[in-house]
C-alpha cells in the first residue's frame, strides 16, 4: 500500500488565522483526501508554531502568560482546520510537552554529528519573519517581507554548521529534480545555494519563551530550528504508545508557502543529513493570496475573512473558489466579488442546475427512479479521461487544473441535456428507451462527477450522491461511467447551492 505522509507548515499564533492559512490546510485536504480515496495509507499533519519572540511580544502586548496566550490563539487555528473539514491526523502545538523533549533529542544528534559549534552572532534580526538577515537583503534597509526596520543583535549563539551542507543538497537537487515543485521554487533554493550558505544560528541567547537548549539552559533553541522538526516530532507521539515514524517517514509531500521556501528548502534537508534522518520526497510550494496585488496578511490589514465566507456560500463554495480562482502554485488576487460570481456561475448555475433539472426530470418522466440504461459513450469516454486527468494532476499537486478536468463533465453533461432535450424525448411513447438512456447517462455521469470532485467539496458530493439514492463510498475505483445502480431511488432535495443575490463586502 503507498503511504502519504502529508504536511502543511504549522502556523504562527501571534494573531487569529486568515484566509491565507485555510488555504494551505485546505489544499493538503484535498490531496490528503484524494489519496485516501485512491486507497493509500495517509497520515496529514497541520498544528502551530508557537515559541519565540513574535509570539512572546504577542501574549506580552495582551498582558498575559505566554502559555495561556498560545493556548487561545492555538485553538483558534485548531477551531478553523475543523470547520474547513480538513481531515488531519493529528494536531501538532511546539508546546506539547513531547515535541520539546524530541527537539532536544533532534538538535543533541546534531551535535553529536559534530555540528554544533558556539559563536557571537552579530547582525540583523526580523521579529517578524523571526529570521536572520543582511544588509544585502533589505529594501532600503527594510525587511522586505513586513517592511519594518530589523533589530540589531549581538549575543552568543549555538550555531548549525550549513555551510558544510552545501554540496550534499546540490547533489539532492540534481538527483531528484521534482524535489522542490514547482521548477521555478527549485530554481529559486538551488540559487541560493550556490551563492554561498553561511552557518546559522542554533539558538538564541535573549529568549526565554523557547526550548532550552540541552547542554546550555541560558540559551533557547532557535524558533524555526524548533518548528521545522515538528514533522518528525509529530509521528512520535501523535499515537500515544505507537511511534508511527517506520510506517510514515520520510514525508510524501511538505506543502507552504513561498515566504518559507528557503527555510524547508535549504536549512530542513541540511538538519535532516546532520540527524541522519531520510529527507522529503517533495516540497510543494505555493503562491501568495493577494488583495489588490498585495499579499494578504494580518500586519497589512487587507484580510479576507473565511468565516464571512462560509456563513454566506457554505464550506464547499470556499473550498471550490481557493482551489479554482488561483492557480495553484501562482499569486492570486482573491475577492468577495469573485467569490460571489464564481459561486453563482459555476456552483449554483453549471452544477447546481444540472443535478436539480436531472432529477427532476427522473422525477416527473420516471417516478424518481433511474431507469435501467447504458452511459453515452462520448460522456462516458469524458469521465474515464477526466478520472485519469485527475488523479495525474494530483499528483503534481496541480490542483486548479485537476478541478478543471473534472468541470469538462460537468460542462459536457449540461451540453448533452440540451442536445438530447429528454421534455421532447418524453412527449414520444416510442422513444422510451432513448429517454431512459439519456436520464442513465445525466444521473450516471452526475454521480461520477460527485465521486471525482469529493476531495475538493466533501459536503456537497455526499449530497449529490445521496439525491441520486447511489451508495455514500467514494472509492475511486467508483469514479468510472456505469456504475449506477438501475432502480436507485432518487432523494429530491433542496437546491444544492442555491442561488445568492446580495455579495459580500458589496
Ligand atoms: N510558523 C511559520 C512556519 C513554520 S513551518 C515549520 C510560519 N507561519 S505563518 O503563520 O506565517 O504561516 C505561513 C504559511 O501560511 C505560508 O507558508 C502559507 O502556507 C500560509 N499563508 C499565510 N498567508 C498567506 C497568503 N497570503 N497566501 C498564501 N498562503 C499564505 O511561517
Amino acid at each position: 500500500m503507498q503511504r502519504y505522509y502529508l504536511t502543511t507548515p504549522i502556523y504562527y499564533v501571534n494573531a487569529n488565522p486568515h484566509l491565507g492559512h485555510a488555504y494551505t490546510t485546505i489544499a493538503a485536504d484535498v490531496a490528503a483526501r484524494h489519496m485516501r480515496q485512491r486507497g493509500a495509507d495517509v497520515f496529514f499533519l497541520t498544528g502551530t508554531d508557537e515559541h519565540g519572540s513574535k509570539v512572546a511580544r504577542a501574549a506580552e502586548r495582551e498582558g498575559v502568560e505566554p502559555q495561556a496566550f498560545v493556548d487561545r490563539v492555538s485553538s483558534v487555528f485548531r477551531q478553523l482546520a475543523h470547520d474547513v473539514n480538513a481531515t488531519n491526523d493529528f494536531f501538532i502545538r511546539t508546546s506539547d510537552a513531547e515535541h520539546e523533549a524530541f527537539v532536544q533529542r533532534f538538535v543533541e544528534r546534531m551535535k553529536d554529528a559534530g555540528d554544533i559549534y558556539e559563536s557571537t552572532y552579530a547582525g540583523l534580526y526580523c521579529t517578524g519573519c523571526e529570521a536572520f538577515y543582511t544588509d544585502a537583503d533589505l529594501v532600503d534597509g527594510r525587511c522586505p517581507q513586513h517592511g519594518t526596520v530589523p533589530e540589531h543583535l549581538e549575543e552568543r549563539n549555538w550555531f548549525f554548521r550549513l555551510s558544510a551542507y552545501a554540496d550534499r543538497l546540490l547533489a539532492r537537487y540534481e538527483a531528484a529534480p521534482e524535489f522542490v515543485l514547482p521548477r521555478v521554487r527549485a530554481n529559486e533554493a538551488r540559487a541560493f545555494i550556490e551563492g554561498g550558505l553561511e552557518d546559522i544560528s542554533l539558538s538564541r541567547a535573549s529568549i526565554e519563551w523557547g526550548v532550552p537548549v540541552p547542554w546550555d539552559s541560558g540559551q533557547t533553541i532557535y524558533v524555526w530550528i524548533d518548528a521545522l522538526i515538528n514533522y518528525a516530532s509529530a509521528l512520535t507521539y501523535a499515537r500515544p504508545g505507537d511511534d508511527l515514524t517506520a510506517r510514515y517517514w520520510p514525508p510524501r509531500w511538505q506543502m507552504l508557502g513561498k515566504d518559507i521556501l528557503k527555510f524547508h528548502a535549504v536549512i530542513w534537508p541540511a538538519m535532516l543529513m546532520s540527524a541522519g534522518l531520510a529527507l522529503p520526497d517533495q516540497l510543494l510550494i505555493h503562491g501568495y493570496l493577494t488583495v489588490r496585488d498585495a499579499k494578504m496578511s494580518k500586519s497589512v490589514g487587507n484580510v479576507l475573512d473565511p468565516f464571512l465566507v462560509i456563513d454566506r456560500y457554505g464550506l464547499d463554495a470556499l473550498r471550490y473558489y481557493l482551489l479554482r480562482d488561483v492557480r495553484f502554485g501562482g499569486d492570486g488576487d482573491v475577492s468577495y466579488e469573485r467569490v460571489h460570481a464564481r459561486y453563482n456561475q459555476e456552483l449554483a448555475n453549471d452544477l447546481g442546475n444540472l443535478v436539480s433539472r436531472t432529477v427532476a426530470m427522473i422525477g416527473r418522466y420516471r417516478e424518481g427512479v433511474v431507469p435501467g440504461g447504458t452511459t453515452d459513450s462520448t460522456v462516458a469516454a469524458a469521465i474515464i479521461s477526466a478520472a485519469e486527468q485527475f488523479a495525474a494532476r494530483v499528483d503534481r499537486l496541480e490542483l486548479t487544473d485537476a478541478i478543471d478536468a473534472a468541470w469538462q463533465v460537468v460542462r459536457d453533461l449540461n451540453r448533452f441535456v440540451e442536445d438530447r432535450a429528454p421534455w421532447t424525448l418524453a412527449k414520444e411513447t416510442t422513444r422510451a428507451v432513448e429517454l431512459d438512456n439519456v436520464l442513465y447517462t445525466l444521473a450516471d455521469g452526475i454521480r461520477a462527477v460527485a465521486v471525482i470532485l469529493a476531495s475538493a467539496m466533501p459536503d456537497a458530493c455526499a449530497r449529490v450522491l445521496a439525491t441520486l439514492g447511489a451508495p455514500p463510498g467514494v472509492a475511486w475505483s467508483q469514479a468510472a461511467p456505469g456504475l449506477l445502480a438501475a432502480l436507485a431511488v432518487t432523494q429530491p432535495a433542496g437546491p444544492l447551492f442555491p442561488r445568492i443575490d446580495d455579495a459580500l463586502g458589496a
